[in-house]
């Protein structure tokens, strides 16, 4: 039997949607106001979910604990107030897209993860838009 045990948290971060290869017309055509050199920011709302099964003895499937922790180490003190292409090296090379952070934090957050454990992330760009991944 497996359940699902989720916590929330957030994130104020800049960023700015570009590729260097391509012209700031083309820039400006495909991520708008993301474009904007001056960078903006988000309030990025997380949901991580994690799935597995009951642990007999303690009743939990991860104890919350754990899970705050891995959160605070791996998204908020890495990305919290910060200009994430900048400061954040995941993001040097990569458009630090909704999807693309849910996917690092993904990444980040399952390395410190139980093997046995399922993880799914969902992330709040705006309140009307966000993405989910679960590997
Ligand atoms: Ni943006």
């Amino acid at each position: 039997m497996k359940v699902t045990v989720s916590r929330k948290a957030h994130f104020n971060a800049a960023h700015r949607l570009y590729r260097k290869d391509w012209s700031f017309d083309k820039n400006d055509d495909v991520f708008g106001k993301c474009n904007n050199p001056n960078f903006h920011g988000h309030n990025y709302e997380l949901i991580a979910s994690v799935r597995g099964e009951i642990d007999k003895e303690t009743g939990y499937v991860i104890d919350m604990k754990v899970l705050k922790d891995i959160i605070k180490s791996e998204v908020e003190d890495a990305f919290d107030h910060k200009n994430l292409n900048l400061e954040v090296p995941e993001f040097a090379k990569l458009n630090p897209t909704a999807e693309n952070i849910a996917v690092i934090i993904y990444n980040k957050m399952k390395s410190k993860l139980d093997s046995n454990l399922e993880l799914e992330i969902t992330l709040y760009e705006t309140p009307r838009n966000f993405v989910t991944y679960s590997g």
